[in-house]
């Protein structure tokens, strides 16, 4: 248990109410501690309001509307479908709004105490609270920082919500744009591009980088590229963008050697850049790196005293279960319990495009680039039956092992999945990867049949030399 500093009113005040900052409230409040957080706007952060779930729930919309669009192929007549764009914003919003009151009825009934404001922190536990009411100060023998990101724009395009958007304005838009272009091909991107297009919108897609998706494996975003351009999405890779002109109704886009294209709006989706502005004052001890992020070791700890940090706002994927996972360690560690730091090279990554993307631990390319001789298998959703039933065969599983000795495969390295519900699909590859387990170990477990599933499986099986449906 953390001894309160005399005079202190609270164990540990937390300066973010988002995925980082509630998960370190939750578990310190579970764990016994008397808890702050200080949001200047909701609690749930980018991830519930402007990120993650809005994000995914558009996805959905996208989602039924394939599916109704394809329902004459099982017989179902279905009027050709039509999208009220206002309607599925509207429901989005209930969602949000739904998790949004009951995250905030938990924490409430954790006892947390949520204070309406900017934080900013004076040092030594004393965090200045600037909030509708005036300022006010609170006190805490911990301060957690779990300030968050926010989108990062490239010059020529200032985000004006209208012609450029960023994904906090996409998420919030009332009518779709006829056409768009997404600059940055990376998870944001692919998952807007992807969106816009099912949802009727003309697609193009510019990336800096040579690939989609840079730092997926390459078999992965093959598949991705392929549906893609299969449903009209025009993809540039590799290419420079140099501006804009509006035009009127909207903007004509120049990239490349001298391309343009005229489009209803500008995506910008080219990373995220850590929220600190404001947040230190002067002499807390606290240290940033060059590109702004707090610096931390592994347990979450700043280099000044009893300050930790979390979430998007320190160096480390920005993903909402990341931030999860650090609040839970450096909750444990403040406590002295020992802690398991997490393991970045071996997250769970999901993005929920159309096909959906999963992988956990190395690609086949970084494994090789790390010296290590892999075996690898996979396995295309096209021979399998629930895949069949579904209706939605364009994917695969890999499996990327290392090679022992014998030429056998070893331990799992990474997991590297592309098609449907892989996002649900990845929590027994994610396991294989953080237990080092072993095809031979993992072969002898059953997967359900027909099931979607099925494909890990049999592609863990094929590793062990001996495949039933995929050839070993
Ligand atoms: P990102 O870093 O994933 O991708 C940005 C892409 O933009 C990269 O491919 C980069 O090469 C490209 N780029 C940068 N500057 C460019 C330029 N001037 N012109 C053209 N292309 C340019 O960042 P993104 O997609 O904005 O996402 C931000 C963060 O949120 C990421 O860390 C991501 O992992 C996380 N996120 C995760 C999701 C998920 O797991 N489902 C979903 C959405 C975001």
């Amino acid at each position: 248990m953390v001894t309160t500093q005399e005079g202190a009113e609270f164990d540990v005040v937390v300066i973010g109410g988002g995925p980082g900052g509630y998960a370190t409230a939750l578990y310190g409040a579970s764990a016994g501690l008397k808890i702050a957080v200080v949001e200047k706007d909701k609690v749930g952060g980018t991830c519930l309001h402007r990120g993650c779930v809005p994000a995914k729930e558009f996805l959905e919309t996208a989602s039924v509307l394939r599916t109704v669009a394809g329902a004459k192929e099982f017989g179902v007549q279905a009027d050709q479908p039509a999208v009220d764009f206002s309607v599925s914003q509207g429901r989005k919003q209930k969602v949000v709004d739904q998790l949004h009151k009951g995250l905030a009825g938990l924490m409430k009934s954790r006892g947390v105490t949520t204070f309406a404001g900017t934080g900013t922190l004076l040092g030594a536990g004393r965090v200045q609270v600037d909030g509708p009411e005036g300022t006010a100060e609170t006190i805490g023998h911990h301060v957690v920082i779990a300030s968050g990101s926010v989108p990062r724009t490239i010059s020529g395009f200032d985000v004006d919500g209208e012609l450029v958007l960023t994904s906090d304005e996409v998420l919030s838009l009332e009518e779709l744009p006829a056409s768009v272009v997404v600059i940055g091909g990376g998870a944001i991107g692919c998952e807007f591009a992807s969106m816009f297009c099912d949802l009727g919108s003309q697609v193009t897609v510019l990336e800096a980088l040579p690939t989609l998706l840079p730092g997926c494996d390459e078999d992965v975003v093959r598949v991705v590229g392929r549906s893609f351009r299969k449903r009209g999405i025009a993809i540039h890779t590799g290419t420079s963008v140099h501006g804009h002109s509006p035009n009127g109704s909207g903007t004509t886009v120049s990239f490349g050697d001298g391309e343009s294209v005229s489009v209803d709006a500008v995506v910008v989706s080219v990373g995220r850049r850590p929220l600190t502005d404001g947040l230190l004052a002067d002499g807390t001890g606290v240290a940033v790196t060059e590109r702004g992020f707090v610096s931390v070791d592994p347990y979450m700890r700043t280099a000044a005293q009893n300050v930790w940090a979390v979430g998007d706002v320190v160096d480390t994927p920005q993903l909402a279960h990341v931030g999860f996972a650090e609040g839970i360690v450096a909750v444990k560690t403040m406590l002295g319990e020992p802690a398991v730091p997490v393991d970045y090279s071996r997250v769970p990554w999901c993005i929920y495009c159309h096909p959906e993307v999963a992988f956990a631990g190395l690609t086949e390319a970084t494994a090789r680039q790390a010296g290590l001789d892999v075996v690898v298998k996979q396995d295309p959703f096209g021979g399998n039956s629930r895949a069949r039933i579904l209706g939605d065969t364009d994917g695969l599983v890999k499996v990327v092992a290392e090679r022992e000795h014998d030429g056998r495969a070893g331990r799992i390295l990474g997991v590297h999945m592309v098609g449907p519900w892989v996002t649900e699909q990845l929590g027994q590859g994610y396991m294989a990867v953080n237990w080092e387990a072993t095809p031979e170990e993992l072969g002898q477990f059953l997967q359900p049949h027909p099931s979607l599933s099925e494909a890990f499986g049999e592609t863990v099986l094929a590793l062990t030399g001996r495949g039933l449906h995929v050839s070993s």
